[in-house]
Formats: structure tokens, C-alpha cells, sequence
């Protein structure tokens, strides 16, 4: 199985609202696989298509459980507020603590064209909030307070100049990549 290159922040593509998707086909099939594997190489826990240059309305992930697919996400209904540190495979080596809605009701379809419906709480909440806005061409520099965005310019600034880090997550902090 092959793996795909992850975009970094200031690739365009991860700017560009992704288009829904109109036919399940054997080709998105062997996609989701191939980014099923780039996340598990990343690694990571989520991995949305611009994320590897495709702009279609789907995600892959695996919370744990084994990996999962949603075609043209929706968020029904969302509730609460969760402050969670969230970081981005293509915002790679930075992370910043977040509010979002703590539960969601996301809807869509898997590759099979089966109903998804399914009501998260917490990380499970979090990360279908973080793809979601990936197929939106929203990175999570665009969420930070006032603070948080001075030092990520300078952080994203380095980040230009010196170029992505070797090792992508921090293994001592556990932070889970979205
Ligand atoms: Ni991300």
C-alpha cells in the first residue's frame, strides 16, 4: 500500500472549500486506503483529502477502534464547550489549546454509501470538528485567540524558513494529531 504526501500549511490546496462528493468509486476506495496509511505513518488520528492534494467533501480515521471514512460530513447539532490542545499533521510540530463544541451530531456516508450517524463527545467530538474544517479550507491557525496567533505567526514564520520538522509529533507530550 502506498502512502501520500501530506500537505504543509501554505500549500493552497488546504485553502480551497473541497467539493462534495457525487459517486463512490472503486478509485476514492483505494484513496481512503492509501490515507488510512499516510495517517498511521503521520502518525495521526485523522487525515481530511485536501490534506494529500484531493479536493473531495471526505475523511479518514481511527480513534482506536479501526479506521473509519465520512463522505460529505454534516454537523447537525452541536453542544457545550471542550478546551482541548489540538494539533494539525499539516500545521506540523505546533499545537494550541482550543475551544470547541464538546459534543457533536455529524451525518454523512462511508465508502459503501451506508448511512453515518453519529453523535461524538470529547476527541471523537473534536476530531470530526478538525476534518470537517479542513474540507472547508480552515486550518487551526484561523481559531486562536489574539495570543495565540502573535506567537503562531512567529512559529509559522520559522516554520517557512527552516521547513517542516523531521519528527512531525512530539512523542512526549502525547499530543494526538489531527
Ligand atoms: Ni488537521
Amino acid at each position: 500500500m502506498s502512502t501520500r504526501e501530506i500537505r504543509i500549511i501554505g500549500d493552497p490546496v488546504l485553502r480551497k472549500p473541497a467539493t462534495e462528493v457525487t459517486e463512490l468509486t472503486g478509485a476514492l476506495a483505494r484513496l481512503a486506503d492509501e490515507m488510512v496509511e499516510t495517517m498511521y505513518e503521520a502518525p495521526g488520528l485523522g487525515l481530511a483529502a485536501p490534506q494529500v492534494g484531493v479536493q473531495k467533501r471526505f475523511f479518514v480515521y481511527d480513534l482506536g477502534e479501526g479506521p473509519g471514512a465520512i463522505v460529505n460530513p454534516t454537523i447537525r447539532e452541536s453542544d457545550g464547550e471542550w478546551l482541548f490542545e489540538e494539533g494539525c499533521l499539516s500545521v506540523p510540530g505546533l499545537s494550541w489549546e482550543i475551544l470547541r463544541p464538546k459534543t457533536i451530531h455529524i451525518v454523512g456516508v462511508d465508502l459503501d454509501g451506508n448511512d453515518v450517524s453519529i453523535e461524538a463527545d470529547e476527541l471523537e467530538a473534536r476530531l470530526f470538528q478538525h476534518e470537517l474544517d479542513h474540507l472547508d479550507g480552515i486550518l487551526l491557525v484561523d481559531l486562536l485567540d489574539e495570543d495565540q496567533a502573535r506567537e503562531a505567526r512567529r512559529a509559522l514564520r520559522e516554520l517557512t524558513l527552516s521547513g517542516p520538522p523531521a519528527v512531525r509529533s512530539t512523542s512526549d507530550g502525547g499530543l494526538r494529531l489531527l
